[in-house]
């Protein structure tokens, strides 16, 4: 068992925690109170790669592994969660799926821009009804010949107000249940297409969240990922990656929250010495690096289970599930430690603890990553 990096690995890293600080972290409170999309911050990002980090050059990718990508998420995530998810939906929701499942026709026209941080996409699969019971779509697909007619809406969409291109799953067929489901490709243009306003959330407020209606959209044949019937499996296959990117986003979030609170602890004094001079900071402190450390063990261990092409929907499944309980608990301690400091907006701390809930939330609620996970073990 080896737990050296790459050069290549720890660079990646050490770019992601440069741009992190010179380009996130100024402005990343405004973002949250005005709730702005960090356009400019989006843009350089993809200029330098990280929008298709794992994607083959030959489409416009870095052609980086897994872990590279883990290491990337936690260092944006520790300063920008709002910027990070977007890095984390395009690669693993949007570029992932197209790379893998799609036709060289989508790869072309869609990947490409992708990847190259050009375009941003959304993975549409959450309705009003149908959250974590994701065979229940109301949304329909119904097949015209040379194209389906796409009816329905869509919830929660991350990047919604932003993308260009949406991986839509839609129910075809719904006596086949999952069976009967497609993943098909809708351009921001497409006619009946239309977004609602952008949701008023709690955390990562610089990300854009939106319901999407659709309303007698043609979506052509070709736009289909995978075969008649693929779109529940592209989905849920697609998620397995995505997880990896969301607990490293939660990682991200509870390992930036703990720097912020061990450094306040060795200025802030009480009692005539430092905080961190009293053991009940000491063991707040201990538990914080121990959890997060796991945290991250979990994370690296799904991604390099995914770059050896060995199955990873169980570790995926408990890096989210662990990475994002750690994440909230740790959030909650590092305004604890910041005391009355860490209840107002300049110290961060309480920006990146309402972040935090979101990761128990989105790609799977941390009762779904429950059944994944039980299901895997009682196979
Ligand atoms: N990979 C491949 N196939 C899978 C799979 C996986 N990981 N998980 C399930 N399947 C297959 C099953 O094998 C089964 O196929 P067969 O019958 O052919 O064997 C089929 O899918 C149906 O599986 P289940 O009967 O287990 O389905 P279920 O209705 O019980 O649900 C679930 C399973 C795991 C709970 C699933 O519904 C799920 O993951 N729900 C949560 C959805 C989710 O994460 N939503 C988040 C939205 S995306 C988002 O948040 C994006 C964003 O913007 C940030």
């Amino acid at each position: 068992m080896f737990f050296d990096f790459t050069e290549e690995q720890l660079m990646i890293q050490q770019a992601a925690r440069d741009f992190a600080n010179n380009e996130l972290k100024p402005g990343v409170i405004e973002r949250d109170e005005h709730q702005k999309f960090p356009h400019e911050q989006i843009k350089k990002l993809g200029e330098l790669g990280f929008l298709g980090m794992m994607v083959d050059p030959k489409y416009n990718g870095s052609g980086l592994d897994t872990i590279s990508y883990v290491l990337a998420m936690e260092e944006l995530s520790k300063v920008d969660a709002s910027a990070s998810v977007v890095v984390s939906v395009n690669n693993s929701l949007v570029c992932f799926g197209l790379e893998k499942y799609g036709s060289e026709f989508q790869k072309e026209k869609y990947l490409k821009p992708l990847a190259a941080g050009e375009k941003i996409g959304a993975f549409c699969l959450s309705e009003p009804e149908a959250g974590s019971d994701a065979t229940s779509l109301h949304t329909s697909a119904i097949d015209m010949g040379d194209h389906y007619l796409l009816n329905g809406t869509k919830n929660w969409i991350t990047n919604g107000g932003n993308a260009s291109t949406y991986l839509v799953i839609a129910q075809t067929n719904p006596a086949q249940r999952h069976k009967g489901i497609n993943a098909l490709i809708v351009e921001k243009d497409m006619e009946g297409f239309t977004k609602g306003p952008k949701e008023n959330k709690m955390g990562i407020r610089g990300s854009d969240t939106h319901s999407l209606m659709f309303s007698d959209v043609k979506v052509p044949k070709e736009n289909r990922i995978g075969d008649e019937g693929f779109g529940f499996s592209f989905a849920m296959k697609t998620l397995d990656g995505g997880r990896i990117g969301i607990a490293s986003q939660a990682l991200g979030i509870a390992s930036g929250a703990y720097e912020l609170a061990l450094q306040y602890s060795k200025e802030r004094r009480a009692f005539g010495k430092p905080i961190s001079g009293h053991q009940a900071i000491q063991f707040k402190l201990a538990d914080m690096a121990t959890e997060i450390e796991a945290a991250r063990m979990l994370c690296l261990k799904a991604a390099w289970l995914k770059d050896q092409g060995l199955p990873y929907a169980q570790a995926s499944s408990m890096a989210k599930l662990f990475a994002s309980e750690v994440a909230m608990k740790t959030t909650v301690e590092a305004v604890q430690i910041h005391g009355g400091y860490g209840f107002v907006k300049e110290f961060h701390v309480e920006r990146l603890m309402r972040d935090a809930k979101i990761t128990q939330i989105y790609e799977g609620t941390s009762e779904i990553q429950r059944i994944v996970i039980a299901r895997e073990i009682l196979k």
